[in-house]
């Protein structure tokens, strides 16, 4: 009988063979897949293992800080947090193109990767979290039966100056089995279960340009909006659910003054692999409450609206 917690044996005494006792460098994200194969290896190999974890600031509120807690005081798992944010943002600026984000972020994490796991001696391995969905889609792209929809970043394999031989336990795996391994592993449901997260982050949610300013608002925004759909139980019935800062303002009314200020769009589908999604038919009073809350507490918003497309034709990310 085939269950999850043969499955992860399976998969540690693999990753012992596979790695003997070499050093493994495992690069975290933040999101589920990165931080599900990094404790499936340190069950493996223990310290042999190091993650490097880079901050691009372009993460959910509060999401980095959770992420260091979870590895460095519950599991333990020596990990080095580069904190990048500035180099990130700095290389954005004036950056509209979501093409040109996302290569642009892809580069500098490489480098900004490259240059820390460095100083991890003696590495011989890069641990990545890549799914199964992930290595259809790149393949399908790149033997160009497909059109190239969005370039992800974060499989591809590596730079050439990198010359680390790739583990990667969860490429077998669709997203909701990862949650089921992570359980295995002890994870917490509400860790386990939260929404993917796209590697290029919020920069893929401001349409036009990135500044800081519009970092902060636009987690801000998100915050309250998933603090809401967590309030009225609707969180593990959706499959991603976030805010998006649009680059358009329009006028409205606050006491006796006018406003002009941004909009910001929500954005919530459901799906089982996110190759195809539906838009989630929330309940009017969770959308209403949220918008009063977020142009009630999120300086330089003023109108909410909710994105009513599915997947096709939209995709997820508006960009
Ligand atoms: P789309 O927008 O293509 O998204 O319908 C499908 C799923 O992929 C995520 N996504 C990304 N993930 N790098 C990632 O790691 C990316 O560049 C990227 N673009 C989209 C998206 O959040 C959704 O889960």
């Amino acid at each position: 009988d085939w269950t999850m917690a043969a499955y992860r044996d399976e998969k540690i005494a693999q990753i012992r063979a596979q790695v003997g006792d070499a050093k493994v460098i495992c690069g975290l994200s933040g999101g589920v897949d990165s931080s599900v194969a990094a404790v499936l290896i340190h069950e493996a190999i223990g310290d042999q293992l190091t993650c490097v974890f880079v901050d691009t600031g372009l993460l959910r509120k509060d999401e980095a800080k959770q992420v260091t807690t979870l590895f460095r005081e519950h599991y333990n798992i020596p990990l080095i947090h580069v904190d990048a944010s500035k180099e990130f943002l700095g290389e954005l600026a004036g950056i509209s193109d979501p093409e040109t984000k996302r290569k642009t972020i892809g580069r500098l994490f490489i480098e900004v990767f490259d240059r820390e796991s460095a100083k991890i001696e003696g590495a011989e391995f890069l641990a990545q979290g890549t799914l199964y969905p992930d290595v259809i889609e790149s393949v399908s792209a790149s033997s160009g039966k497909a059109h190239v929809i969005k370039s992800h970043h974060n499989v591809g394999g590596l730079p050439d100056y990198m010359k680390l031989k790739l583990v990667e336990p969860l490429r077998e795996l669709f997203k909701d089995e990862v949650r089921a391994l992570g359980r295995e592993l002890g994870l917490t449901d509400a860790f386990v279960g939260r929404h993917p997260f796209p590697g290029p982050g919020l920069a893929i949610r401001i349409p036009g340009e990135i500044t800081p300013d519009a970092v902060e608002t636009l987690q801000q925004a998100d915050a309250i909006y998933l603090d809401e759909i967590r309030k009225a139980g609707l969180y593990d019935q959706i499959w991603q659910a976030f805010a998006v800062l649009l680059p358009v303002k329009t006028v409205g009314v606050m006491g006796d003054a006018r406003t002009y200020e941004k909009v910001l769009a929500l954005r919530a589908v459901s799906s089982t692999d996110g190759m195809t999604a539906d838009f989630y038919p929330f309940p009017w009073d969770v959308l209403a409450k949220t918008a009063t809350r977020i142009i009630n507490e999120v300086r330089g918003v003023n109108r909410v609206v909710y994105d009513v497309t599915s997947k096709p034709p939209g995709t997820i990310e508006w960009e």
